[in-house]
Order: structure tokens, then sequence, then C-alpha cells
């Protein structure tokens, strides 16, 4: 199929759509992996004074820029809209609302434009990140996926085929750093506000690592985070002052070091020596920077997307719709929207 697909499309470009959450973002993108427009609109600032994501708003907002965010995602790629070889779109998981606009819109475009659709998982979204203008980049490798919503390991044995070895049983990597951010007063998201605050304090608090059974891979976060609460409540109960770049800090040390562990031994156990990550949590320095000297002690090779493709952008949603079309997968226009959409798994 490939060798075929590649005769027939040469030069693929794929106009793709994202809408899962916050961020109403559109790219143009070539052959999986060249970027020829990214554009993103982040509803931060609306849904920043709730403390997080509010869906109805966010459905909302998504419609009121669906139409400028994509027309500039064109004009940006200086291509018309008869150009594209095929559209492509997240439908899940997500918020319903919220993905629905993307579907929407992305199933009107195909059909007025009369080019194929083709239905993108957000995670696989993610994972294809590391792909974008990476060339030599390719599977099989162990993926970290840490984002807002999910904490994941994913064996990725090729473009196509993903086994999730270990997940989260309870909070994402990414809700920690925002709840434990709540706790400690700063504004949602967190992760970013986390990460800046830890290189002013140093990680001199003791805070649970979370590994679980010998043989797991899932990971366990709330226990992390309760840990983090109780302890600012008991200074605020005794009057103790704490630093809160302390919290920060340790905090995000101990995070950081059952996520490398995880991803270290998993690589191992597969026999494989290539580890990537995704996701929003991906784009912290922290995570980056340990998980690169991990990989150096183990003579791995680490892959991480620039941090404008770790969190939510439309550019891995159109590297990853690469890969499932020249499977031969694409959609029908009744394509629906799955908010709990399992990963690896085929509607
Ligand atoms: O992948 P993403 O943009 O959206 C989801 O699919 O969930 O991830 C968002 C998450 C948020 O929890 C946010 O706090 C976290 O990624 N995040 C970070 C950083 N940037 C975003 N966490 C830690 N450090 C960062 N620099
Ligand atoms: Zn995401």
């Amino acid at each position: 199929m490939s060798l075929e697909f590649r005769q027939v499309y040469p030069d693929a470009t794929i106009l793709a759509i994202e809408t899962s959450c916050d961020e109403t973002a559109a790219a143009v993108v070539k052959n999986g992996r060249q970027v020829l427009s990214n554009v993103i609109s982040s509803q931060i600032n609306v849904h920043k004074k709730y403390g997080g994501v509010v869906p109805e708003i966010a459905s909302r907002k998504h419609i009121e820029m669906i139409d400028e965010v994509v027309e500039q995602a064109l004009v940006d790629a200086q291509m018309e809209m008869g150009q594209i070889d095929a559209v492509a779109v997240t439908y899940g998981p997500g918020l319903v609302g919220a993905l629905l606009v993307g579907l929407s819109f992305a199933k009107a475009f195909a059909f007025a434009a009369n080019k194929p659709l083709i239905g993108v998982h957000h995670i696989e979204g993610h994972i294809a990140a590391n792909y974008i203008e990476n060339e030599a980049f390719a599977p099989p490798f162990i993926c970290l996926v840490v984002s807002g919503g999910h904490t994941h390991l994913v064996h990725v044995s090729d473009y196509h085929v993903f086994e999730v070895i270990g997940k989260t049983r309870d909070d994402a990597a990414g809700e920690a750093y925002d709840k434990v951010a709540r706790t400690i007063g700063l504004p949602y998201p967190g992760g970013p506000e986390i990460e800046k605050l830890a290189k002013l304090g140093q990680p001199n608090i003791k805070f649970p690592r979370v590994l679980l059974e010998e043989d797991s891979f899932d990971f366990s976060f709330s226990g992390l985070k309760s840990a983090v609460l109780n302890y600012v409540n008991k200074c605020n109960m005794t009057g103790e002052a704490y630093e809160r770049a302390d919290v920060a800090a340790s905090f995000q040390q101990a995070a950081v070091d059952v996520l490398v562990a995880k991803a270290i031994k998993l690589c191992k156990q597969r026999g494989l020596k290539k580890i990537a990550l995704a996701g929003g949590v991906s784009a912290n320095s922290f995570l980056r920077e340990e998980m690169q000297k991990a990989c150096q002690l183990e003579n791995f090779e680490l892959n991480i997307p620039k941090p404008i493709f770790c969190t939510d952008n439309a550019a891995m949603i159109g590297a990853a719709a690469y890969f499932e079309w020249m499977q031969g997968k694409t959609a029908p226009l009744d394509l629906n929207a799955y908010p709990g959409l399992k990963l690896g798994y085929r509607i």
C-alpha cells in the first residue's frame, strides 16, 4: 500500500483540525513530517478565571474561531482549498462538544472540496508529533505520553500499531501538575507555572514516589498530589512558613523520577533502545533534561518534539493522519465524536 500510496500522492498535503479541548487549531502538513502552517488559537485566558476548562465555553469559543483559524492555516501554507489532498480531524478522546465543532467543520470541508476525511485519535496525534521535522525518526520505540488527561506508556511497534503497557490509575501527570499548582496558589494551567517556580527552589521536601507493583508500568499520582496538599495544609495550620518554590521543585522531582524510571525500565524490558516523549507535560524542561540524562546513561536514543508540538496543536494530527491514510484508512462523512476513544482501537 505505502509504495502505491507514495506514487499516487508524492506530496500528500493534509489540512488538519484539532478542537478536543481548549485550543482551536488548524495546520497544513506535507508527507507527515513537513509543517507548512500551524495555527493555534488558545482559549486559556477565558478559562483561567474558572481554574480549569469549562466544556460549554470551550465549544462556543471553538465555533467562534474555527473559520478564521482554518483560513489562516491555508493562507500561511499559501494553499487554496482545492490544493489540499485530504482533511484530517481529531474525533476523540476529548470534550464531546469541543470535538464536534472540529469534526463538523472538517466533514463539511471534506464534502465541499471532495477530498477524503481522516479521523485521528488525539493521543496518536501527540505521539506522531515526534515525526514532525524529523525525517529519521521511526518506530519501533517506547513513548511516554504525558498530557492533561492521559499518562500512558506505549510500545509503538509501527506507525499505526500501539500497545498500551501502562497508564495512570488515577490522575494524569498534567492533572497532578495543575492540581498542585492550584494548591500553592498558581493559576491554570499549572504545568508551566510549576516549571518556572521550581527553577527557583530546591527539591528538599520528601514526597512519595509511587511505583506500584514490581512488574507494573501503571502510574498513580493522586498520592503525590495528596502529600503536597497535606504538607501545605499542615504548614498553614501550624503557622510554619514554607517556600512555594521548594514545594514546586520537590513535587516535580518526585513526579519526574517515576516517569523516567518506568519509561527506562520498559524500554529495557522490551529490548528497545529508543524513547519518545509526547503530550503537554513533555514541554517541561525538567522532564526533558532528566529523561535525556537517563537515556544517555543507558545509551538510548531520545526524541522529544519541539515544545510547540508537545501541547495541543493540529500539526501533530496532520502527521498522524498521513500514516493512517497510507494504510488506506479514511473515514465516512457520518464519523461521530468519541469522548472516551481508547488508544489503538478503531471505530
Ligand atoms: O497535551 P495537552 O496540551 O492537552 C491534553 O491533551 O490534555 O496537555 C495539557 C497539560 C496541562 O495539564 C498542562 O499543565 C501541562 O500539559 N503542561 C505542562 C507544561 N506545559 C503544559 N506541564 C508541565 N510543564 C510544562 N511546561
Ligand atoms: Zn493533548
